[in-house]
């Protein structure tokens, strides 16, 4: 058996590290149990498996949800990880490592990677003009827009005009495209013909630092920029087997086997990723994997609505394994699913209490009742039987094979396939009529031996999916002191002689109606929190008193570009401007230095009240007055797109 083992190989699979933003959703929960699943599964079968997930902590929206909350970035996101950990936990994730992009070890060799593509001369300076979204940490060119707005998410993109590094990605737009096209590189089919399609479009180069903001890992040529958050990212999957420097697992497992992402991220994964690597000359990974997302009614789940499905809630009224089990056996891989109470609730009612519950109690209680409680010995075999053994010992078979295709669904129903066959074996052999005749005892006896021997094998199967129930099962059928070992599955009648014990039943059964209405009830009371807090942060619109329109149009707005920005010498709070409007530059002073750097301001395109009597501030003119937005404690500078100098009316 170990030597087997020995044969099978390594197997590296990992998660996207997570925004530490927000609390996490069943959406994520999602991805890291179809994760953790396989990571159970391969060592089952006998991989040397290391599974890696983290969070992936710098960039503008982390900083900005700091700022929000008034503490550090390191305080935000030390908190939020804290939480993730701990859902992790709760959950029985088995990741062997859990990297955090704000530890040591990964900013030095972040670090070390951008020198390697430096000294590759795949790295220049030059200098951004374009769009950003925030909420993707993405870039987008004016004609990527959809409606001016991010064609990712949807949401507002910014105009950003800064210095910074850009990495020269159309180099390797030929390998690129070669890798989608000519590999099972990228799966599923559908993501694959999309990203073909992107790539044939052209690829631009990829601009991979920022200057205007500074939480992030800094360039290491220059500390006025931080490094672009996916390409910090992104290279979390070798800088945690610890490349470059500490080779020892990077060499034994790299490159990764898979790589499950979700499927707005798989451009990321499937285009700039591959071409980091091809600058590093490093493997490219076996597989990425884009799976579909958990929608609910109809859409993302969202905070601000009050939609988003809370794993923890969950766990705490079904338990781990009953929502480990629904999340892959109802939904498929590289497709959208929607999220509803009802099918959870039927899931786990028909296949866990029902089906599988009722198999383990019913046969347990059987051999209690008819043999005392000792498994007694098969020694006759009818067809029934025969049939029985046939599913049982297909299932494995079966199983493995959806699973190297993950598809989670059909590997599940292939054990309840054998469970429900189990179920009608019964009810075919009717030991409580084999057992009111003792000419048929032998009959009997192997009816609860095969039995117990099919619900050996389940216990198996079920293992890498639901472990602690597996445990529960072998605990009632006196098997527990027993290894698991997956090569037995494929197997009938290893089961020896054991003494059964009846347990608590594996899960209780739900009373559909009362179930549904209290989870509604319980959604109910969140979307009403939900908002209250949003009406509580709503903004109170009290007006001052009405204005006539030639009292309005006596100001003059006018669109400027910042050209300097410096602290006043004289006052901490007030921030110096240098504006550009059309061909006028003068200067500006704004009470903003605790909302912004002055480097955060430079290149914005702003609003000016260019007709404002010239004032001194702490002995500098101030000739204007530059528009800011006040959100909550926040100031946000007013900005435009238009050409500086432009009226605004
Ligand atoms: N930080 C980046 C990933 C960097 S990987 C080098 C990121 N983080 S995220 O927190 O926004 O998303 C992480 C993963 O969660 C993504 O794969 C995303 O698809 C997944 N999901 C977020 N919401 C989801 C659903 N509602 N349903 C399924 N998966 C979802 O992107």
């Amino acid at each position: 058996m170990a030597e087997e083992k020995q044969l099978k190989g390594t197997y590296y699979i990992t998660t996207p590290i997570y925004y530490p933003s927000s609390d996490l959703h069943i959406g994520h929960t999602y991805c890291t149990v179809m994760a953790d699943a396989m990571a159970r599964f391969k060592r089952l079968e006998g991989y040397d498996v290391h599974f890696l997930t983290g969070t992936d902590e710098h960039g503008l929206k982390i900083m900005q949800k700091a700022q929000e909350k008034g503490v550090t970035p390191q305080e935000y996101v030390d908190d939020v990880v804290g939480r993730i950990q701990k859902l992790w936990a709760t959950m029985e994730i088995s990741y062997d490592d859990f990297i955090r992009t704000t530890q040591e070890r990964h900013v030095k060799r972040v670090q070390a990677i951008f020198n390697k593509m430096n000294d590759k001369g795949d790295i220049y300076e030059g200098k951004y003009e374009g769009w950003y979204c925030t909420p993707c940490e993405s870039y987008w060119t004016e004609s990527q827009l959809v409606n001016g707005c991010c064609p990712d998410c949807g949401r507002p993109v910014e105009w950003a005009s800064e210095h910074a590094y850009f990495f020269r990605l159309s180099k390797y737009q030929d390998r690129i495209l070669a890798l989608l096209q000519d590999t099972d590189f990228l799966q599923p089919e559908t993501r694959r013909n999309e990203m073909i399609e992107f790539v044939k479009q052209g690829l631009e180069d990829l601009c991979i630092s920022r200057s205007t903001f500074d939480w992030g890992i800094k360039v290491p040529i220059d500390d006025t920029n931080v490094i672009y958050v996916w390409l910090d990212a992104l290279v979390n999957y070798i800088t945690a087997l610890g490349y470059p420097d500490d080779p020892e697992l990077y060499d034994k497992f790299w490159p990764a086997d898979t790589q499950l992402v979700g499927k707005e991220i798989v451009r990321f994964h499937s285009i700039i990723w591959p071409g980091i690597l091809m600058s590093l000359d490093l493997p490219m990974p076996q597989h990425v994997m884009g799976h579909g997302w958990l929608l609910i009614d109809g859409g993302k789940m969202s905070k601000s609505k009050g939609n988003v499905v809370d794993p923890v809630f969950l766990i705490d009224r079904y338990g781990i394994d009953a929502l480990k089990y629904f999340l892959l056996r109802e939904y498929t891989f590289g497709q959208d699913g929607v999220f509803t109470n009802e099918v959870m609730i039927k899931r786990l009612n028909f296949d866990l209490a029902n089906d599988l519950g009722n198999l383990v109690s019913r046969t347990v209680a059987m051999i209690e009742k008819y043999c005392g409680g000792d498994v007694p010995q098969a020694l006759t075999e009818d067809d029934i039987d025969r049939s029985l053994k046939e599913v049982a010992v297909n299932a494995a078979p079966t199983l493995a094979e959806h699973m190297n295709e993950f598809r989670f669904n059909l590997a599940l129903e292939a054990v309840w396939v054998l469970v429900r066959r189990a179920n009608k074996y019964i009810d075919e052999k009717m030991p409580w009529v084999l057992a009111k005749d003792e000419a048929r005892k032998a009959e009997l006896n192997t009816c609860l031996y095969n039995l117990t021997d099919a619900l050996r094998i389940i216990s198996i199967l079920i293992q890498p999916f639901m472990h602690t129930t597996s445990e529960e099962m072998r605990k009632q059928l006196g098997i527990s002191d027993e290894p698991i070992v997956w090569e037995d599955a494929f197997e009938f009648g290893k089961t020896g002689a054991p003494h059964v014990t009846k347990g608590r039943p594996l899960f209780p059964r739900l009373d559909i109606e009362k179930e549904l209405a209290e989870l509604e009830a319980a959604k109910q009371a969140q979307m009403a929190e939900a908002k209250k807090k949003a009406d509580k942060e709503a903004v109170n619109v009290e007006l001052k008193p009405e204005i006539a329109f030639e009292d309005f149009d006596k100001i003059d707005l006018r669109v400027g570009t910042i050209m300097k920005a410096e602290k006043h010498p004289n006052a901490d709070n007030l921030l110096i401007f240098k504006v550009r409007v059309g061909t006028e530059e003068r200067q500006v002073i704004s009470g903003v230095a605790g909302h912004y750097k002055p480097e955060e301001m430079l290149g914005k395109k702003v609003i000016l009240v260019a007709n404002l009597k010239p004032r001194q501030l702490r002995g500098e003119e101030s000739n204007g007055m530059l528009l800011f937005a006040r959100d909550g404690k926040a100031l946000k500078v007013v900005t435009t797109d238009a050409a500086d100098g432009s009226t605004v009316n």
